[in-house]
């Protein structure tokens, strides 16, 4: 996607240097557009631990592309054992998307037969481009599919104006490009679709008002900034047409872990009759759980909750408390949708039942 009117992406390998990989800090923005180079498998860790990339499609491809560092900074002697190890580090960054896991277990299982070192390493990263490819490839497609929902939203009204609500930022910069649950929307603005976008500031993280509201601005997408609080009023208001969010760990039965928050969306989506719709590549997808609430739900610092991060007028950025000093505060990041709640999951393959038994026939091959 476009920033100040140039492409790129969220992760790349270093044009100069093919033993770096490159990001962008997304804790700077929108404020600053900071590009960091990794250089080892510990600045992949920390970079997802610490939130320089976030969103489970981008987590599961640095994950991918720190598996190849990983495999330059060992020892040719002990390869193989030293990937194992740097795979189990990696995964203990974060614990709710599944993408870290998927893209972990997938380099492990290209290289397992492998016997040179140089092989090793050329499949690392070989499979990590690959996972950052597919992913690309896979919300473009996730775009066309929801493209579809939106145009008959559009067609009902007239070709009236189609107003989107979304939480926390499954765009672009949760991905490696498009974006799962913005996806639809750029591939509905390239149609001609005339559409509008609310933005969930998505507190305390702020993925909505300094994610997402960038990244639709960087586009020329109309969008307007909302309280985490004010969805529900606006559905009761016919001010919301449909909801897309996207999710971190899906259930072979429908259920989605997201950003805290989703849970109480999908709720006043189902009392106001406004489709609730959940974008995700199939990387996202636990196979191993059918019920979400066996997922694990991170829980971070309550100091994100007990201050704030914003731009002062002399140029730096700044966290203020916003809270009483010692308060205790407890910080989810995360809560599961049930499938009930879910009117379709848009994957790359079609538009699916949240419901096992129709997840499993798109998704045979996987199961
Ligand atoms: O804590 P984050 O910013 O990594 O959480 C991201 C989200 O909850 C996104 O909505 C989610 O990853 C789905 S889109 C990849």
């Amino acid at each position: 996607m476009k920033v100040n009117g140039t492409h790129y992406r969220t992760i790349w390998l270093s044009p100069d240097d093919p033993s770096k990989v490159e990001i962008i800090d997304q804790r700077q923005l929108p404020h600053r557009f900071v590009i960091v180079s990794l250089d080892k498998v510990e600045a992949a860790y920390s970079a997802i631990k610490d939130m320089l990339v976030r969103g489970a499609g981008l987590i599961g491809a640095t994950a991918g592309y720190g598996m190849y560092l990983a495999a330059l900074q060992a020892d040719d002697s002990s390869l193989p054992q030293q990937l194992t190890q740097a795979g189990s580090y990696l995964k203990s960054a974060r614990p709710t998307a599944r993408n870290l896991g998927w893209a972990v277990d997938r380099v492990l299982a290209a290289v397992a037969a492998l016997e040179t070192p140089s092989a090793i390493r050329q499949t690392a990263l070989a499979t990590a481009a690959t996972i950052a490819d597919e992913d690309a490839e896979f919300c473009r497609l996730i775009g066309e599919h929801g493209r579809s929902l939106i145009e008959k939203i559009a067609a009902a009204k007239g070709g009236g104006r189609v107003n989107i609500l979304t939480h926390c930022n499954a765009g672009w910069l949760a991905f490696v490009d498009y974006g799962s649950a913005t996806a639809p929307i750029y591939a509905s603005r390239d149609a001609g679709i005339d559409l509008h976008v609310w933005v969930d500031e998505t507190r305390p993280w702020n993925q909505g008002s300094r994610l997402t509201c960038w990244e639709l601005g960087q586009e020329g997408i109309s969008h307007t900034l909302i309280t985490d609080n004010a969805g529900g009023h606006l559905m009761q208001h016919d001010l919301v047409d449909m909801v897309i969010v996207g999710t971190d760990r899906t259930t072979r039965a429908g259920d989605v872990a997201n950003k805290i928050g989703t849970y109480l969306k999908a709720l006043a989506a189902r009392d106001n009759d406004i489709p609730f719709y959940v974008a995700l590549p199939s990387s996202t997808f636990d196979w191993q759980l059918v019920h979400g609430t066996d997922i694990e739900i991170e829980i971070r610092s309550g100091d994100e909750i007990t201050t704030i991060a914003g731009l002062t007028k002399n140029g730096t950025i700044e966290s203020v408390r916003v809270a009483p000093d010692g308060v205790e505060a407890a910080n989810y990041g995360f809560d599961v949708t049930p499938a009930r709640l879910v009117s379709g999951l848009i994957t790359e393959r079609g538009i699916v039942a949240a419901e096992e038994s129709a997840i499993g026939k798109l998704f045979a091959d996987k199961i």
